[in-house]
């Protein structure tokens, strides 16, 4: 496995990266490198390779000749933090993003596999009268995947209001009845949660889960309760009874996290929320918030820095959970122009620089950082073009942002 791509500078060299080519001109020249290119060479590259002698004069324009690109997965170690993507049954089927994958991160979160529409079975229901998780092949192949290759995973998700089946919440499991009484929906929870983590250390998976998401996008960015079956059958507190069961069943490896979007506009609610999480003791029943981040070129680094902090002040670990930055703003996506994925390029740089920086500095418990997907054709949010990998799976400026090579993501 090749993990760093060494670039001489003084004679144009295309290495391929993980099923990417990517040329470098001189590092002089302002930009230095077309991030995504073809093979041939240009005339410019020509006549930069003819400048040669003058570039290798002296010392620091030698130094400065030999570059190293690391890894997405080098570039997040130094920092003692896993780094992680989205996984879809599809990736690892394809021997390209496969190895893409296994080179770039050490950590994965299922897109979609592991999530309550796909996990629990209605006919097995029906036929028990309890609530009945089946773990699909998906999953089981994932999981092996994920072991074979060393890849830490993050559980996604138990408790949400969205890809969720209705019929958990009826009599008798059937939509055309009553929404069962909050005692049946307490036990089912305890049953599905119960059946989901002995399914795991069961099968000899438990040791690969760092962190599970055990609620999921609760909260509404005004700070009110969302609207969820859970809570019109169970009642305020089924985020309480939630943390309880996972700490009942689940092993002591795993930390139990809450998950959310729009983290910057809701963490004055998150914090109070986390805050009733606690047992008679005073103990919080939850180890960390999740930060999606779902993020905009357009949103402000700054204001979502001040948020984690806050929520960094709960004592509680924090994990980015979903990153992927889109192109423009939530009401107007940008097409993908070389000037605004160059922007793009410069947004990844300083959030990654920022992070990095309040890791350093000690004042940020986070152990992961997980990107919801690495290339824009496999992305939720394709359209807006918010990973690190092109169509063709070719790095963009936002793979240089990414790994903190400043001259070559677009400044
Ligand atoms: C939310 C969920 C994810 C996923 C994305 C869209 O962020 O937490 O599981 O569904 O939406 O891909």
């Amino acid at each position: 496995m090749k993990s760093k791509y060494v670039f001489l500078i003084a004679s144009i060299i295309t290495l391929s990266l993980v099923g990417c080519n990517v040329s470098i001109k001189s590092p002089t020249s302002d930009l230095g490198v077309e991030a995504s290119t073809d093979n041939e060479t240009t005339s410019d590259d020509i006549s930069n390779d003819n400048n040669t002698e003058n570039q290798f004069d002296d010392v620091d324009s030698q130094e400065e000749a030999l570059m190293i690109v690391p890894t997405i997965l080098e570039t997040f170690s130094e920092h003692n933090l896993k780094v992680g993507t989205c996984l879809s049954p599809e990736m690892i089927n394809r021997e390209e993003t496969e190895e893409l994958i296994r080179t770039q991160f050490n950590s994965i979160t299922m897109e979609n596999a592991l999530k309550p529409d796909y996990i629990l079975n209605k006919k097995k229901s029906i036929e028990t009268g309890d609530i009945v998780v089946d773990i699909n092949s998906d999953v089981i192949k994932m999981l092996d995947w994920a072991k074979a290759n060393n890849m830490a995973v993050r559980g996604h998700t138990l408790i949400w209001h969205s890809q969720t089946p209705d019929w958990i919440f009826y009599e008798d499991f059937d939509t055309s009845k009553e929404l069962v009484n909050r005692d049946v929906m307490l036990s089912r929870m305890d049953s599905y949660i119960h059946q989901v983590f002995d399914f795991l250390i069961d099968n000899e998976y438990s040791e690969i889960f760092y962190a599970y998401d055990i609620v999921n996008e609760a909260w509404n960015d005004d700070g009110s309760m969302r609207e969820s079956n859970w809570l019109a059958t169970i009642g305020d507190d089924y985020l309480w009874h939630a943390y309880n069961y996972a700490n009942m069943y689940a092993p002591d490896n795993i930390d139990l996290y809450y998950n959310d979007y729009n983290e910057q506009y809701k963490s004055n609610a998150l914090v109070k929320f986390v805050e009733t999480l606690v047992d008679d003791e005073g103990n919080y029943l939850i180890d960390g918030i999740g930060l999606q981040a779902h993020l905009y070129t357009n949103d402000n680094i700054n204001s979502y820095f001040n948020a984690i902090e806050k929520l960094s002040a709960t004592g509680l670990k924090l994990e980015i959970t979903e990153l992927d930055v889109s192109l423009g703003s939530w009401n107007n996506t940008l097409p993908g122009s070389d000037d605004n994925l160059k922007v793009q390029g410069k947004y990844y740089y300083d959030f990654i620089n920022k992070l990095f920086e309040h890791i350093d500095s000690g004042t940020l418990n986070m152990d992961s950082l997980t990107f919801w997907g690495f290339c824009d054709s496999m992305s939720w949010r394709r359209e807006a073009s918010p990973l690190l990998y092109d169509d063709s799976l070719e790095p963009k400026y936002a793979y240089y942002g990414v790994v903190q090579l400043k001259n070559m993501c677009g400044y």
